[in-house]
């Protein structure tokens, strides 16, 4: 059997008064990539925030490789291992992609391979020659690759990805489904929001569809793709 790595019971999670996710229940084994899939509003980034300890979850359980989450600075959860990747990009423009990547190093966290800057330009090819431009000269596409090279830069075990491939030209979207492959291949595991289930289905295993809060469906990419309702229900297919 696969250790669970993250583990989300009966989470119920609030902003302010607005009660936003109800009885969310999802598992990820180790080394699985998952998505969670669902219309605008859905929930998506509030799942992934609640994980991350950005929205305060109540309720049941969180649990990463055993540890409990809830409760916890967002600070801590990343010493932990997790990983996010924002959906808005968080670089900052004023510095160089060489420094946007070394600023976020984290040290003391143990990986047996750390990452480092040559690696995450070997992950990315396309930003390696742009090491000295500045953050805010970017395409969409080099920016969201720079975004996930320095949330790669401290060493997660465990990496959220907000709809990573949300307007990026086509050709970036398959040179990203390519390198999430790769991260993958690493023994990366990785939870990602998305809507477009043409992406979804190249990345994951498995799924899990999201609406107005609550989990309507869990399987794999198979049995998303045969369930018809689902789909027209839930998702803009
Ligand atoms: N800071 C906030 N305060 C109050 N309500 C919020 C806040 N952020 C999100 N919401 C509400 O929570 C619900 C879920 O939003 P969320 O951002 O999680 O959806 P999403 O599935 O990520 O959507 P999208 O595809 O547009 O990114 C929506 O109804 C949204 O309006
Ligand atoms: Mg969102």
């Amino acid at each position: 059997m696969p250790m669970p790595c993250l583990e989300l019971a009966n989470i119920h999670t609030y902003y302010g008064t607005s009660h936003i996710l109800f009885d969310v229940s999802l598992e990820i084994n180790e080394g699985e990539s998952v998505c969670l899939l669902g219309r605008n509003g859905a929930g998506k980034t509030t799942t992934l925030k609640t994980i991350m300890g950005l929205a305060k979850g109540k309720g049941g359980a969180i649990r990463f490789n055993g540890a409990s989450l809830l409760g916890r600075e967002p600070y801590e959860i990343a010493q932990l291992g997790v990983g996010f990747v924002p959906d808005e990009r968080l670089i900052f423009p004023d510095l160089t992609v060489r420094e946007n990547l070394e600023i976020a190093v984290k040290k003391g966290r143990g990986a047996a391979a750390p990452w480092t800057v040559e690696r995450v330009y070997e992950l990315f090819p396309v930003i390696e020659p742009l090491d000295r431009r500045l953050g805010g000269y970017l395409s969409g596409g080099e920016q969201q690759m720079l975004t996930i090279g320095r949330t790669l830069m401290g060493n997660p075990s465990l990496l959220l990805l907000d709809e990573p491939v949300e307007g990026v030209a086509p050709v970036v979207v398959q040179e990203l489904t390519r390198q999430i492959k790769n991260l993958k291949g690493m023994g990366l595991t990785i939870l990602f929001a998305e809507q477009n289930m043409h992406f979804a289905a190249d990345v994951s295993d498995r799924a899990y569809v999201i609406e107005k809060g609550r989990i309507r469906f869990q399987g794999s990419m198979q049995e998303l793709a045969a369930n018809e309702e689902v789909k027209s229900k839930y998702l803009m297919i």
